[in-house]
């Protein structure tokens, strides 16, 4: 080989390296760039996903310090809108104690207008969701009955169901995501994580909501109770109170309902009532209810007579305590008593008053035929007998007379007198008895005491039974007064005295012909006055005085002016 041909092969050797070299270096030069474009990708991905924790661990945060589950509810609608690019989404939660209902409590986009709809549980699509762990894409045309109206209006095609789970992995709601363009698997987790990290935050707020709504519940009801004019104790599983209204602080004669609680409610029965009775009415309650009548104990010792329903409060079938609800009866009793009190009057007012005409007659003739045999030659003894006879036939007359004076209504002639009068009238009769007695009368009748519209007679007869009887009951030593004044359209006249008072039994009695304490007494008198006092438009109760003595409260309608007379 020449020397000059060496060279130049040297040269394109040279030549072809360097070409392969440049070669190389660009190649170096791209991988270079397509590593620093990897590099930078995966730095983007890594970003991504770090801003994506962040983000989540945001709305973690957002729900545990939520306080507002409607907030929540439609803020986490709106990013599972954001996430998959859908029209809409809503989230559903069970409502009521058994979760028969789901209501629609936060929505975003379309779905906004669902907030606060409610529907039933079973065979809705959310229930379905509720027991599917995994997301579900439904038809449109599947959820449309649930959402009435909705999914045709807004031409929802498709809805994204995924359960929402509480802390404890039971369902808890769910999240519906309406027509979502990126339903990819990787959305669709996305979605998931969103509704666990909901999950928890959602169902303490709903759980706070549902004590929320129920103390005002309770607030409510306490408010209502305060107000109800029947007393009201609620007590627990041991017949402790609990709760008392302040009907019943009034009903059981307490200053403030506080008193009652922490009292058993047995206790506040009247003394008289048997244990068994006790036991009965617990019993009966604690199974359902028991109403009924019975004498509770005031707090200063007094009975009053109450109709009282007890009835068993359950929860899930467990007895949790009772209700009481006791209304004050007395004025009914007074009432029904006064009522059965005329009735009994007019029967026997009837038969008393047939008798006595049997009797006029025989009675007549015996006393007239005892005059006539005692104007005659008797020898002594036959005359004492005969006088005897004569005597007594005259004091059955008597009582016969009285007794056709109390059962018929004789004529009456009404107009206006004055109580003052006939009290003064009545006294003067008395004056004698009362003085030989030593029997002191208190008067206090105001001058400007309004009239009365009555019969003279009969009003006198009232006035000198209640003073012959209040007389009877002093013996000797002792006070009688006597009161009046207006009352409304009435007149009181009261008729007070120390004597031993009106023994408690004989009480309800002392309107009943023929009830006497008396040996020698025809128990007409009070009969005879209830009867004129009623007849007259008033009434006539008696009771006794603090102390002793009994007192006889009598009213009468007072004369109105221009009032026409009858
Ligand atoms: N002021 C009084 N204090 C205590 N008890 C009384 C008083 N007034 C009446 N009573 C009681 O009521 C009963 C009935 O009285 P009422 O006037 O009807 O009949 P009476 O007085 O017994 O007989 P009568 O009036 O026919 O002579 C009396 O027997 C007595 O027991
Ligand atoms: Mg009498």
């Amino acid at each position: 080989m020449s020397r000059a041909g060496g060279a130049a092969d040297l040269e394109a050797v040279r030549a072809e390296l360097e070409a392969q070299q440049a070669e190389l270096e660009q190649l170096l030069e791209e991988v270079t760039a397509q590593r620093n474009l990897l590099e930078q990708r995966e730095a983007e991905l890594l970003e991504e996903r770090r801003r994506g924790m962040a983000a989540f661990r945001a709305i973690g945060r957002l729900v545990r310090a939520s306080r507002d589950l409607g907030a929540l509810a439609r803020l986490l609608a709106n990013v599972a809108t954001e996430l998959v690019r859908a029209r809409g989404a809503c989230i559903v939660l069970p409502c009521g104690a058994g979760m028969e209902e789901l209501e629609v409590v936060g929505g975003g986009g379309i779905a906004e207008e669902l907030e606060g709809r409610r529907f039933p549980a079973e065979g809705s699509i959310s229930t379905t969701a509720l027991r599917s762990e995994t997301p579900r894409l439904v038809s449109g045309a599947e959820a449309a009955p649930v959402f009435a109206g909705f999914i045709e209006r807004e031409k929802v095609e498709r809805i994204l169901v995924t359960a929402i789970v509480c802390a404890d992995g039971r369902p808890g709601g769910a999240l519906l995501v309406m027509d979502p363009q990126d339903a990819s698997e990787d959305a669709v987790e996305t979605l998931s994580a969103l509704a666990d990290q909901a999950g928890a935050g959602l169902e303490s707020l709903r759980r706070a909501e549902e004590v929320e709504r129920q103390r005002k519940q309770s607030r409510l009801m306490v408010a209502a109770m305060g107000r109800m004019r029947a007393g009201v104790l609620i007590t627990d599983g041991k017949s402790v109170v609990r709760y008392a209204n302040h009907a019943a602080a009034v009903l059981f004669g307490c200053r403030r309902a506080s008193e009652l609680l922490g009292q058993n409610v047995e206790d506040l029965y009247g003394a008289d009532l048997p244990p068994t009775a006790r036991r009965k009415i617990r019993a009966a309650a604690l199974r359902s209810r028991w109403t009924g009548e019975l004498l509770i104990k005031r707090r200063d010792g007094t009975l009053a007579p109450v109709h009282l329903t007890r009835v068993a409060v359950r929860n899930a079938g467990k007895v949790l305590g009772t209700v009481v609800i006791a209304r004050d009866v007395t004025k009914e009793m007074q009432r029904q008593a006064r009522f059965m009190e005329s009735d009994r009057l007019a029967l026997v007012g009837g038969l008393v008053s047939g008798v006595a005409h049997e009797l006029n007659n025989p009675l007549g003739a015996i006393s007239n035929f005892a005059e006539l045999l005692l104007s005659g030659n008797l020898d002594p003894d036959s005359r004492e007998m005969v006088e005897t006879i004569g005597r007594e036939a005259r004091r059955a007359g008597e009582i016969v007379r009285n007794l056709l004076g109390f059962a018929r209504r004789s004529e009456t002639t009404r107009r206006e007198v004055s109580l003052a009068d006939i009290v003064n009238r009545t006294l003067a009769l008395r004056v004698y008895d009362q003085r030989r007695n030593r029997i002191e009368v208190v008067l206090d009748l105001p001058p400007d005491l309004p009239e009365v519209w009555g019969d003279a007679n009969q009003l006198q007869q009232v006035l000198l039974n209640l003073i012959v009887n209040a007389e009877q009951a002093i013996g000797q030593d002792g006070r009688i007064t006597i009161r009046g004044r207006a009352a409304g359209k009435m007149v009181e006249l009261v008729v007070e005295d120390t004597g031993p008072g009106i023994p408690p039994s004989a009480l309800p009695r002392l309107f009943e012909p023929f009830y006497t304490s008396k040996p020698n007494g025809t128990g007409l008198g009070l009969a005879i006055t209830h009867r004129i006092v009623t007849d007259h438009g008033g009434t006539i109760e008696a009771c006794n005085v603090d102390g002793s003595g009994a007192r006889f409260t009598v009213t009468l309608p007072r004369v109105v002016t221009n009032e026409p007379s009858q």
